[in-house]
């Protein structure tokens, strides 16, 4: 049995084209070990569901398969990282550009911590389309499935909360293909700035979600 107790403390970031698993990763670690998830795609929705003024600047950028302008998603994350206190948590989708890594560099520092790993799920770009054509989530509880390789036990509804599966808005073709080439454009120098900082672990996103899981814990120096 993991002790989740143990874990408590750790700062990781999921790095990782849309796609790779970052969120089916983070909801694992976080019942496994009691983590907090971060996810500032999960925030920024649920900002656009409420409709607030966030939400409605957000939202275009979104829906094409953009990045939300860093001073926007630099400020959210200043707010959410100072309720955080010394609680272990993962951070998916932040950071994802320089600009954003060098912003949370300095958040740290000042609140005194320090990040433990940053892993890098790879995955190939025909998977990554593939995942994400089939992707359903609930719009309810956030869980996350696949019509294939994932399905849920009755087809379109949640397993967890019996909620009606929907498809997210940017996982059309169009944006799922703007969102890797924005991912290559701004967010694949990361793999090289946290490579410099000696925090990268580089980790196949392809060997099934239990297999991912046991890999990133071990590179978090975590057994069961
Ligand atoms: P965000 O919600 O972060 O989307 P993303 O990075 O595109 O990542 P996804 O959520 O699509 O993929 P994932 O890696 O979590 O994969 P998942 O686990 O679901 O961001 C959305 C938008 O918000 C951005 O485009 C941008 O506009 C904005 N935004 C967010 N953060 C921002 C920031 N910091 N700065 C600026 N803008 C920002 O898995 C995918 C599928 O694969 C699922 O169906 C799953 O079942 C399946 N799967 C997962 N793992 C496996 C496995 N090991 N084997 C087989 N299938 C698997």
């Amino acid at each position: 049995m993991s002790d989740s107790a143990s874990h408590t403390g750790r700062h990781l970031i999921l790095l990782g084209a849309p796609g790779a698993g970052k969120g089916t990763q983070a909801a694992y670690l976080k019942q496994e070990w009691g983590l907090t998830h971060i996810s500032t795609g999960d925030i920024l929705r649920a900002e656009v569901r409420a409709g607030s003024v966030l939400g409605q600047e957000a939202k275009s950028y979104m829906d094409s398969g953009a990045l939300v302008p860093d001073d926007l998603i630099i400020r959210m994350m200043e707010e959410r990282l100072k309720t955080l206190g010394a609680t272990g948590y993962i951070l998916d989708g932040f950071p994802r550009t320089t600009a954003q890594a060098e912003a949370l560099a300095a958040m740290l520092k000042r609140i005194g911590q320090q990040l433990d790993i940053v892993v890098d799920l790879q995955v190939a770009d025909t998977e990554l389309i593939r995942r994400l054509s089939g992707r359903r989530v609930c719009p309810n509880c956030g869980s996350v499935f696949h019509v294939d390789t994932m399905p849920p036990q009755e087809a379109g509804i949640c397993d967890q909360c019996n909620a009606e599966l929907i498809q997210r808005k940017d996982d059309n073709i169009e944006a799922i293909t703007n969102r890797l080439e924005v991912y290559k454009a701004q967010t694949q120098p990361l793999i090289e700035y946290y490579r410099r900082q000696g925090t990268l672990v580089t980790i196949d996103g392809t060997i099934g979600v239990p297999q991912v899981a046991a890999s990133i814990r071990e590179a978090l120096g975590g057994g069961q």
